[in-house]
């Protein structure tokens, strides 16, 4: 298995693998450290036959393993036998997905670092190279950079304390890693101008309410909920479903009619696999399709 600075993996039998960004101190802020584990991380994922679906989520509250919680009743019971019953002061929750690009490592750099460096295209392969479906399970803060590599992720799932916003401007500098363009997008001119430009947060209500998630659900089954969605697409056929993620994404980079041919083409190719004969020959026989990913 190997080992990351960051980032959390559990790969589930059920074909799901789970990550967990995993700077809780810093609101699992985006260090350049980070986003190339993550980025290597997803692309051996996408290449690694056991995988059929990924969930992405920040480490913190919410994410449950049995490990986990025999640890968390165990540290319970040791405090309980400890200081008895009486109410401590409530310990600050870790409550992101992300808050964004590490600003203190982007502090002291100047335009040749960032741009010798070309900071954050890194970013960009995570929505152009990774062929499988992510679910992002959004469990607090999605800002600046947070925000905007949830928006790479395929479908976002939020927790109802999860916030999202583009503050970008209150330091100074805009978004880098395809706010303008994604967030405008997905809730439209009007909408994403003033969170860019203001820099206010918007809740997951809003955030559902303008299109920019699929769901909000209570923030302690944001993850389950995640799992669940990639738990039903990994019963699909691999194959099929990364000809339908590409499908969906041609929309953003073509006009409707260049889009349209290219789902028509994509369409007649599924016709050359053998998961297209067995689910249509599954339907007609009522059985269930078992799947060959061929
Ligand atoms: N970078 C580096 N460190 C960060 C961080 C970030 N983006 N966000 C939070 N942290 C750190 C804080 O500095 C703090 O560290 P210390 O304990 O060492 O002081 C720790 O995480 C906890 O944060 P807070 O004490 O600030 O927590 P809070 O609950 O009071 O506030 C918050 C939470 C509103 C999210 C606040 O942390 C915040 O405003 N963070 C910055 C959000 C932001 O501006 N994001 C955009 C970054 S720029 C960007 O992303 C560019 C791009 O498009 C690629």
């Amino acid at each position: 298995t190997p080992s990351f600075e960051y980032l959390l993996l559990e790969k589930r039998p059920s074909g799901v693998a789970i990550i967990q960004l995993n700077r809780p101190k810093a609101l699992n802020a985006l260090c350049l450290g980070l986003l190339e584990e993550l980025v290597n991380l997803l692309q051996t994922l996408d290449k690694d036959s056991s995988v059929r679906s990924i969930v992405l989520t920040g480490a913190g509250k919410g994410y449950k393993n049995v490990e986990n919680l025999f640890f968390f009743f165990l540290a319970v019971r040791i405090k309980f036998c400890l200081f008895g019953s009486k109410k401590k002061k409530k310990k600050k929750e870790s409550k992101a997905f992300s808050a964004g690009a590490d600003i203190k490592e982007m502090e002291p750099k100047n335009y040749m670092d960032v741009y010798k460096e070309d900071m954050f295209t890194i970013a960009d392969k995570i929505a152009y190279n990774v062929r499988k479906p992510i679910i992002a399970a959004v469990n607090g803060f999605a800002l600046g950079g947070g925000c905007e590599l949830a928006m790479t992720c395929d479908i976002i799932i939020a927790s109802d304390k999860a916030k999202f916003g583009q503050p970008e401007i209150n330091l100074g500098t805009i978004p880098g890693i395809g706010g303008t363009q994604r967030l405008t997008r997905a809730i439209g001119k009007s909408r994403a101008m003033e969170l860019c430009l203001t820099g206010d947060l918007i809740t997951a209500q809003q955030a559902s309410e303008w299109g920019l998630v699929s769901r909000v659900v209570p923030h302690e089954k944001v993850l389950q909920e995640a799992i669940d969605v990639a738990e039903k697409i990994a019963k699909k056929s691999v194959p099929i479903a990364i000809i339908c993620k590409e499908a969906v994404n041609r929309s953003f980079e073509s006009s409707l009619k260049e889009g349209v041919l290219f789902e028509r083409r994509l369409f007649h190719s599924t016709f050359s696999t053998k998961d297209q004969k067995e689910g249509m020959s599954a339907f007609s026989q009522k059985k269930e399709a078992k799947w060959q990913d061929a």
